[in-house]
């Protein structure tokens, strides 16, 4: 079993009944974290702001007011906000419909897969699950890593991903992987800080009608490690 504490008194542990709310709380938390992260790419993005500017352009050419062009620009930006979010949302409630609606006949009681929990004397301050993956039983999958908002920079997504890298490698899985996408970017380092690589990217279309593409990377912990 793959279990240890920090110097700081933080301790990782495969999760029991009792974690199965608090980390589904953290997890969600997380996931609307990202759709923060997603919108602020977008609007740092060259593409983003054409299309924006083009909007705008054309409200002006139609009503000659630069009161209804700002509206459009604010409406365009309010819009691209909620569809980040939703997206995000969604993601988390397909999750919770799939895997993590079960957690013990999932997680807690499957030979190929495990969540921890990060705990902070007595408190539930981080998940992390792993699983083999359905397309190749040698790999083992790292996913739903997040950490309490208030306990984050402080070594724990460090302490999960180690523990998830402990148990693939007890159980002698051949690839460890995970993925991150470009907008996730404290995920990308920790990912890289522990020892996995970029091994590849694909483009998942985030905004359809604006055609703006999010980035997801495929990440493969580094053979050596
Ligand atoms: C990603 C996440 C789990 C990191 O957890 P954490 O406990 O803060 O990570 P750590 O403290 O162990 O940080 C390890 C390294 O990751 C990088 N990192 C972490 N947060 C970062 C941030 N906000 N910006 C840039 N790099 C960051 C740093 O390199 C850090 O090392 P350093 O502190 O020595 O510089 C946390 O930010 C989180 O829960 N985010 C929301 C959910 C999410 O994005 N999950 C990832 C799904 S793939």
């Amino acid at each position: 079993m793959v279990s240890y504490m920090s110097d700081s008194g933080i301790k990782v542990r495969p999760c029991e009944r009792r974690d199965i709310q608090a980390a589904l709380k953290i997890f969600r938390d997380g996931c609307i974290d990202n759709s923060q992260d997603i919108f602020r790419v977008f609007l740092h993005r060259q593409t983003a702001r054409l299309y924006i500017s083009i909007i705008a352009f054309v409200a002006w050419v139609f009503f000659r007011s630069f009161a209804i062009s700002g509206s459009v620009i604010i409406t365009t930006v309010a819009v691209m906000y909620v569809v980040s979010y939703i997206k995000s949302a969604a993601y988390a409630k397909r999750r919770m419909m799939t895997d993590l609606r079960d957690i013990k006949r999932n997680y807690m009681d499957s030979r190929k897969a495990e969540m921890f929990i990060a705990e902070d004397d007595g408190e539930v301050v981080g998940t992390a699950t792993v699983s083999a993956m359905k397309v190749d039983s040698t790999a083992l999958e790292l996913q739903t890593l997040s950490v309490s908002r208030l306990y984050r920079r402080s070594g724990i997504g460090t302490m999960l991903v180690a523990a998830a890298i402990k148990y693939g490698k007890s159980n002698r899985y051949e690839k460890i992987m995970s993925h991150a996408s470009e907008s996730q970017m404290a995920a990308q380092r920790l990912l890289e800080k522990s020892g996995f690589k970029i091994k590849s990217r694909k483009l998942t279309s985030f905004f359809p009608f604006f055609r703006l593409y999010n980035k997801v990377y495929c990440y493969r912990l580094r053979e050596s490690e």
